[in-house]
């Protein structure tokens, strides 16, 4: 039977839970449907059919990202990527994201698509770029700061999760617009992305959250009791601070509690505690691909963010899946604010269309790209121009799996 593919409907969420489910060999949960409601989409869904079945699909959260310098800015999320097995690798994802790539151009709607891999080597054939990571990061509860850290002495509070919410919301909104690869949260994805079901907990107890005047924490304990005493693990899930004191108000108070063997977080990968700690080497640490980015339409994404240094340079670019993106775009940088042309002028840099998206949040350098084949230059010197030009101030984080 020939595919067809189409946007959803609002009445079909349940249809297309059941094939997330499927895909993610996952049970239906009770309430789940409820739970996703208001982020669903359906016009921003491409669902392909066999027949009157539906077998896959992906979507598209409208939201913004904190790009480098600029701000808050329109970003295609891109969730609920999914294809029922058994009818996979006959081409359902490449047709769903040809169809979402290229509505989102035609439309003229997000310059910028990001997303989560459940499997890296999924999506750099679509022209997605790695361009950021997070770093799963485990440091003993004892774990001394070195002297001179300043906590500011102001009292961490547990409150309630209704006492906390509005509070962490207001924080997070602050704090946005200069924190590189966060993304807006409507009250929706606060409930969606917070929510604290059993499933949620896999086995830890509910949300737990710490309070400082100027930030918050929110962890999970995972119980511990061992013959020589409790070691809990104490499972983070977001700090966030309005101060650097805070910050490592909200990390000193976490270590201290009472019962605690280890705390974790998966956090952003240039998080700062390491250089807070006396002894750097008990905070273990790896990292792994966290956001990939895809520039749906190159010149409006690079004139998108700010630069770090003024640059100008002719970029040839390569990108089969979306041909309007080839080609050659004069980037030209005047006090870190960006114009790009389409100029059929000799290049100085020659890239493909996911190094550029690997690039952009500031994270990933042009030059270890260049080192890693992605990328070659053309004009002495070139490379490392842009390859600081498009540096950011903070490694890039994106402190949600959407
Ligand atoms: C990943 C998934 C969506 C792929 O769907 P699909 O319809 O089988 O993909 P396609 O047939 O369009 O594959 C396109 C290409 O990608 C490759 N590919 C697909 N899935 C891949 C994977 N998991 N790892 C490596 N390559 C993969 C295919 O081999 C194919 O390569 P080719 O063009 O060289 O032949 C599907 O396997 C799935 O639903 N997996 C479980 C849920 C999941 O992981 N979703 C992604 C969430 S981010």
């Amino acid at each position: 039977m020939a595919l067809t593919i189409r946007t959803l409907a609002a009445d079909e969420l349940a249809a297309y839970q059941r094939v997330l489910n499927s895909a993610f060999l996952a049970d239906s949960v009770e309430d789940q449907l409820e739970r996703w409601r208001d982020l669903f989409e359906p016009d921003r869904y491409h669902a392909v059919f066999d027949g009157d079945e539906l077998i896959g699909g992906g979507g598209v959260q409208t939201r913004d990202i904190t790009v480098p310098g600029a701000g808050p800015q329109p970003l295609a999320a891109v969730t609920a990527v999914a294809v029922k097995p058994g009818h996979r690798r006959r081409g359902v994802l490449t047709r769903v994201m040809r169809a979402q790539l290229h509505t989102l151009h035609d439309e003229g709607r997000e310059a910028v698509a990001a997303l989560w891999a459940s499997e890296a080597a999924i999506y750099p054939r679509f022209g997605y770029g790695l361009a950021s990571e997070f770093a799963r990061l485990s440091v003993p509860g004892d774990a001394a700061f070195r002297p001179g850290v300043s906590i500011d002495g102001e009292r961490v509070r547990e409150v309630s999760r209704d006492e906390a919410m509005p509070f962490m919301k207001t924080v997070y909104d602050e704090l946005r617009p200069g924190r590189t690869g966060w993304l807006s949260r409507t009250d929706a994805a606060w409930d969606a992305y917070f929510a604290d079901t059993e499933q949620d907990r896999d086995g830890l107890t509910a949300y737990r959250y710490a309070v400082h005047p100027q930030g918050y924490a929110v962890y999970r304990v995972k119980q511990d009791w061992q013959e020589r005493g409790p070691r809990n693990e104490l499972h983070v899930r977001e700090i966030a601070a309005r101060t650097d004191e805070a910050y490592a108000a909200l990390y000193r108070y976490l270590l201290d509690l009472d019962l605690v063997g280890e705390l974790k977080f998966y956090t952003a990968s240039d998080d700062p505690v390491l250089h807070l700690l006396d002894d750097v080497r008990l905070a273990l640490r790896s990292r792994s691909d966290a956001l990939w980015v895809r520039l749906v339409d190159v010149d409006r994404a690079l004139a998108g963010r700010r630069y770090n240094s003024d640059v100008d340079a002719v970029l040839e670019v390569s990108d089969e899946f979306c041909p309007w993106n080839a080609g050659r775009w004069r980037l030209t940088v005047k006090d870190g604010t960006a114009t790009v042309q389409r100029v059929d002028d000799d290049p100085d840099v020659v890239l493909d269309v996911q190094a550029l998206g690997a690039a952009y949040l500031g994270g990933t350098r042009l030059t270890t790209l260049a080192r890693a084949q992605r990328v070659s230059e053309v004009t002495d010197g070139a490379l490392n121009a842009l390859s600081h030009a498009f540096l950011g101030d903070r490694e890039p984080h994106c402190t949600e799996v959407f």
